[in-house]
């Protein structure tokens, strides 16, 4: 009989975030990791799933101090940090495989460090296989009323790599 999908359940790990406090706890205790120092993280989800969000907090729990920008125009924005250098990519108007070579995007992420990376499917082809895949996928998601408060997230961690696993929640 074929087997047709092998998947080690000890790769996956399910949350829900029932607020943006549920976010920024699960960033804080990321951001705890060792191994977070050379991962590469790929944010998955529908446009204000909390992509973003969720790496603002994690930024912060690094202790990055000043703006965190959302880089839609730039495509990455890159943090220094004593002894860490982060890089954020928004990969969503990404259309231009030659930018990808040009901007030296190849070489960050042979690089040591953290990258995270929102819309990677934009640059499907291009990227490197990742450690880590989030996935954010709004419960319950209003389809007009934007007054609705229905904040809960469920929120999907699969590990990629050995380095991956070591980063579960
Ligand atoms: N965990 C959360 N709980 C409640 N609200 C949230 C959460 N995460 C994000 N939000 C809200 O949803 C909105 C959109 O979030 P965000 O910009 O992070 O989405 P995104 O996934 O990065 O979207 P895009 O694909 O457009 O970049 C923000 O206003 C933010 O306050
Ligand atoms: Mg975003």
């Amino acid at each position: 009989m074929p087997i047709l999908e092998a998947r080690d359940l000890h790769t996956v790990r399910t949350v829900l975030w029932t607020d943006e406090a549920d976010c920024a706890a699960t960033a804080q205790a990321l951001a705890g990791n060792a191994s977070l120092r050379t991962a590469c993280i790929e944010l998955h989800g529908t446009l204000g799933a909390g992509k973003t969000s969720f790496v603002r907090h994690l930024l912060r729990a690094l202790d990055v101090v000043g703006a965190i920008k959302s880089p839609t125009y730039a495509v990455m924005e890159p943090y220094a940090l004593p002894g860490l250098s982060i890089w954020h990519f928004v990969f969503y108007r990404f259309d231009d495989p030659q930018e990808f070579e040009d901007a030296g995007f190849r070489e960050v992420f042979a690089s040591t460090g953290l990258k995270l990376v929102e819309w990677p499917e934009r640059a499907a082809g291009l990227l490197p296989p990742c450690d880590l895949r989030i996935e954010i996928a709004m419960v319950d998601a209003p389809l007009i009323d934007t007054d609705s408060d229905d904040t809960r997230r469920q929120v999907t961690f699969q590990a990629e790599t050995p380095l991956g696993l070591t980063l579960l929640p």
